[in-house]
């Protein structure tokens, strides 16, 4: 769909910017916080890349008021941050621990005396290690009373002061990454565990989400989903149908629970034949019912493109932890599709495809299917930065958040509801896998892989321009060009 005109986007519009606690943070055992399991998983030899870990990260808690003056400096309408569990409940429940409360009173208020709308994810990943060892974690219901109890107190805490609430940040990552593959924690690879995991997960949200109608009842709740839309390689029919596969069950597997509290049938039943189906207890499906957010938060980085994938075909691929190109491998479901290089389009060093119209497919699909807003909850571009006489050029970031925006305006003017985006990330920060190699930020941090060195602060160029951009309500973006694509 063209349109011959420039879009526009709101006053209201959210610009934003996001981090999560671990991958900033640093302190990793200050004022009383408790170990979570990635501080426990890091540690073990060869989990991460250079064994990189968080326990300085960019020192975020410590040096909280200068990265809030940086937000302000660059005019940020919206931070997007997460909420460390363990710096609240060091042993993921009992006594709440004041200091990590305060701590986020203090971002809190610094932000909103900033005039930055806050943003806030309850569960970026950062697991009490005590419920780990305890009970397993997400395989056990237990979790589901235990992050009830966590939600409750931040929406009792922070409430009066924040509207937009984040739940589970991928889960569908967390959870893949957790038990399917096994290179996050806790490392297995089961994936009827892995379905049984993830429909605790789902109850543990929306017993949240339900609180959270009683307790913040003029916020704002959703979850953010990594959103990778599907496109089928040819159009054999039976690559188109390997697509639907796919489609079904990366993204409506979860997107349908949260949306209308049930699972996609066919997925379903291919995992009940499989005998890795979820047990659903009595109690279960209404409970999903009550898990409807306010808006569908999306990470987007990239599409999935698949082909057909016999029963005897591929599953477990490869990923490019180190950024040297073309060292990942293709995955797949056997049976259902497999991914293949997509030739239409260019990759990052570290082989994610860069696709900004698969972000406009992506809310098109959204907005069809559940009519819910949208709230782009992370977009950004891992790239190797070069610091140069103290600067840092980089326009391929520029290109690429700008080419991403222009596809939100476009989505505005297909008449999809967006209420903001947040770009990934504010600083550079730790990329779990990937250590401090790849860069996302719009602010440089001194420091390497296992040198903490500085952590000076450097704006770089893209600093500049996205600063440009929020003055401009986005009409930079356009510049020079002869209509709106
Ligand atoms: C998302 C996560 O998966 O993508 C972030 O929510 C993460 O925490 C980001 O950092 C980029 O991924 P990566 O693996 O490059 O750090």
């Amino acid at each position: 769909m063209y349109h011959p005109q420039q879009p526009v986007f709101s006053t209201s519009f959210l610009w934003g910017s996001a981090s999560a606690a671990y991958q900033i943070e640093g302190a990793w055992d200050q004022d009383g916080k408790g170990p979570s399991v990635w501080d426990v998983y890091t540690k073990q030899p060869g989990t991460t890349y250079k064994d990189t870990n968080g326990d300085t990260a960019v020192d975020h808690y410590n040096r909280m008021e200068e990265d809030v003056r940086l937000m302000a400096e660059m005019g940020l309408k919206a931070y997007r941050f997460s909420i460390a569990w363990t710096r609240i409940f060091p042993e993921g429940r009992g006594e709440p621990n004041e200091a990590g409360l305060a701590f986020y009173d203090r971002l809190i208020d610094t932000l909103l005396a900033s005039n930055i709308e806050p943003i806030v994810t309850v569960y970026h990943w950062d697991l009490p290690q005590a419920l780990m060892d305890e009970y397993g974690g997400w395989e056990s219901r237990s979790i589901i009373d235990d992050f009830h109890n966590y939600c409750v107190t931040l929406f009792k805490r922070y409430g009066d002061r924040v509207k937009y609430w984040v739940t589970l940040n991928e889960q569908n990552i967390f959870i893949g990454l957790g038990y399917r593959s096994g290179i996050h924690p806790p490392g297995v690879k089961d994936e009827k565990r892995m379905f049984q995991a993830n429909h605790i997960a789902n109850l543990a949200n929306a017993k949240a989400i339900a609180s959270f109608r009683e307790l913040v009842p003029n916020g704002q709740v959703g979850p953010s989903f990594a959103l990778s839309p599907v496109y089928p390689y040819t159009s054999h029919p039976e690559d188109v149908l390997a697509a639907e596969n796919a489609e079904e069950m990366m993204n409506h597997w979860y997107m349908d629970v949260y949306a209308w509290g049930r699972y996609p049938e066919t997925i379903f039943e291919h995992l009940q034949r499989q005998g890795k189906a979820p047990e659903i207890e009595e109690g279960d499906m209404a409970l999903l019912r009550l898990g409807r957010p306010d808006f569908m938060g999306i990470n987007y980085y990239q599409t999935t493109t698949v082909e057909r994938n016999p029963l005897d075909g591929i599953s477990e691929g490869k990923m490019n932890t180190t950024g040297k190109k073309g060292t990942s491998s293709d995955s797949g479901v056997p049976g259902l599709f497999k991914t293949i290089r997509n030739p239409n389009l260019d990759t990052t060093n570290w082989d994610w495809e860069i696709d900004p119209t698969g972000l406009r497919i992506g809310m098109r699909r959204i907005h069809s299917r559940y009519g819910l807003p949208i709230l782009i909850s992370e977009n950004g571009l891992g790239e190797f930065d070069k610091l140069e006489d103290g600067e840092i050029h980089d326009d391929y970031r520029i290109d690429y958040l700008a080419a991403h925006l222009r596809e939100i305006g476009s989505a505005l003017q297909d008449g999809v509801d967006v209420i903001g985006y947040c770009t990934w990330s504010f600083t550079d920060l730790l990329s779990w896998l990937n250590g401090y190699q790849k860069r996302y930020g719009f602010v440089y941090i001194d420091r390497d892989e296992n040198d903490a060195r500085s952590l000076e602060r450097i704006k770089k160029k893209s600093f500049f321009w996205y600063q440009q951009t929020i003055q401009q309500h986005g009409a930079n973006l356009w510049k020079g060009r002869v209509n709106s694509q």
